[in-house]
């Protein structure tokens, strides 16, 4: 199948990338030339495990493309929007860029054409899209109308395994109209997926409006689940229970299961605090007070703050040199958006404390955000790409995101670089490491 991808962010790049691995022709377009540039020799704007071996192989095999401009989309049978929808301050989901690539859309249409929504969209943006394209149409020219065909097929892949996730989806959404007149979008659809092996219960064909909740709905859901379990840590750190225990009997119970349910320092990332958010704005936009949704990101705002002060309270002395071990927002990604490890570092520097800093991915995107910090305070942070030179002279240590290479630390070494021995696990990493119990002053998520 010809297949365009507009957008090739974490979503539209492992889209376009993994579709052209199973045999697609694929042509992937972003506004950003930079990117395109990077993308057209072979080389990837960003860090995802294993996409930039397939890129390459499949630029090479000839059945992948990147551009900036397209003319015309005769050659396509389906064309992907897969561009940002950040959120507004209001919390809605800024549909600017859809918007704008629907418009481009309209105004190329010569033929019968299958419309991808992956981006997350609130419900009725399918409908909006349909009549952005619809009144862009230069249908003057033709004999007769063109027909749009808008499918809504939210991605659910994670970050860090995000090929992985393309070929092997725990279910697969596709809203489209119902009845006969969705068939034709449903049946491109099948066969686009053709290749993925799913159980046939597990590929959800709902109506347009069904799946654009459907995604809000799995990320609010989820959301709730850490900030349920990190409410439950800050209890356990007050009564001194264990909040380990407690989340391995929560998720030996097959109703609650046992993912999702780690505590941490909160939850950040592109999607959770925007998608919350988001669908708090739809659900008042539709005349609905529904608190659990309305507290979420509450909670969890509230939990990073929590956390925050409680690693203030010890370290919070002026000239103290702390180390902050991981700055994505989670492991084997270099995203940086909304991390949790973003605002400590902040707080930290406003009291005074030196931070050492270190990540192995994250690096280039925390400088970038935390370059709009005032200069004073940029003096008294230090990037390190070696954990062990961050470490070095440090009095605490903070690891906020739990990248495999901190699993193993040679905590003999940490011992003897350090100045002092306090460490805040903030994501129970070393909770059962007898040795780091003894030596350092440890500080648990609720163990
Ligand atoms: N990142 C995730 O883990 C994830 C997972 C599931 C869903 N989503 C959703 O998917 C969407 C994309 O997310 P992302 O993380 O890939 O975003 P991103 O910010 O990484 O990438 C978006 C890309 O779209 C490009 N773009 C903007 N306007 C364009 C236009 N007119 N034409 C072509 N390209 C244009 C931008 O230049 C950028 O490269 C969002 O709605 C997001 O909520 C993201």
């Amino acid at each position: 199948m010809k297949v365009l991808v507009y957008g090739t962010g974490y979503v539209g790049l492992v889209t376009g990338v993994c579709l052209a691995n199973y045999g697609h022709k694929v042509v992937c377009l972003d506004i950003d030339k930079e990117k395109i540039y990077k993308l057209g020799n072979g080389k990837m704007p960003f860090y995802e495990p294993g996409l930039e071996e397939m890129l390459q192989k499949n630029r090479e095999n000839g059945r992948l493309d990147f551009t900036n401009r397209l003319h015309s989309l005769d050659s396509f049978q389906v064309v992907f929007i897969a561009v940002g929808t950040p959120q507004k301050e209001n919390g809605e989901a800024n549909l600017r860029y859809v918007e704008e690539v629907a418009q481009e859309i309209g105004s190329m249409l010569r033929k019968e054409i299958v419309i991808i929504i992956k981006s997350t969209v609130p419900v009725g943006t399918s409908k909006k899209v349909h009549d952005i394209i619809d009144k862009a149409k230069n249908i003057s020219v033709f004999e007769e109308d063109v027909k749009v065909h808008i499918v809504s097929n939210p991605e659910f892949l994670r970050e860090g395994c995000a090929v992985y996730d393309f070929e092997h989806p725990d279910k697969i959404v596709i809203g489209s109209k119902k009845g006969p007149d969705g068939e034709f979008a449903r049946e491109m659809m099948r066969n686009l997926y053709s290749s993925i092996k799913l159980r046939d219960d597990l590929y959800i064909e709902v109506k347009n409006e069904t799946a654009e909740l459907i995604k809000y709905a799995c990320n609010a859901f989820l959301a709730s689940k850490v900030a349920f379990i990190n409410e439950m840590a800050q209890l356990c750190n007050e009564t001194g229970a264990d909040v380990q225990n407690i989340a391995k009997a929560m998720g030996a119970d097959g109703r609650i299961s046992s993912k999702f349910l780690n505590p941490g320092p909160g939850y950040g990332g592109s999607c959770f605090p925007k998608d919350v958010l988001a669908l708090d704005y739809i659900s008042k936009l539709n005349g609905l007070d529904l608190p659990i949704i309305s507290s979420i990101n509450r909670s969890n705002k509230k939990h990073i703050e929590t956390t925050v002060a409680r690693i203030i309270k010890i370290v919070a002395i002026g000239g103290m040199k702390v180390a902050v071990l991981g700055l994505s927002f989670k492991p084997e990604t270099d995203d940086v958006r909304e991390s949790p490890a973003i605002e400590i570092i902040n707080q930290l520097l406003r009291k005074g404390v030196t931070v050492n800093a270190t990540c192995p991915k994250g690096i280039p995107g925390a400088k970038v955000v935390l370059n709009n910090m005032e200069e004073y305070y940029q003096k008294s942070l230090n990037f390190f790409d070696d954990v062990y030179r961050a470490i070095y002279e440090a009095d605490a240590i903070v690891l906020v995101t739990e990248w495999k290479e901190y699993r193993a630390l040679d905590f003999d070494e940490v011992k003897r670089i350090m100045n002092g021995n306090i460490i805040f696990d903030l994501r129970n990493v070393y909770a059962k490491n007898s040795f780091v119990r003894k030596h350092f002053k440890y500080f648990g998520m609720g163990t």
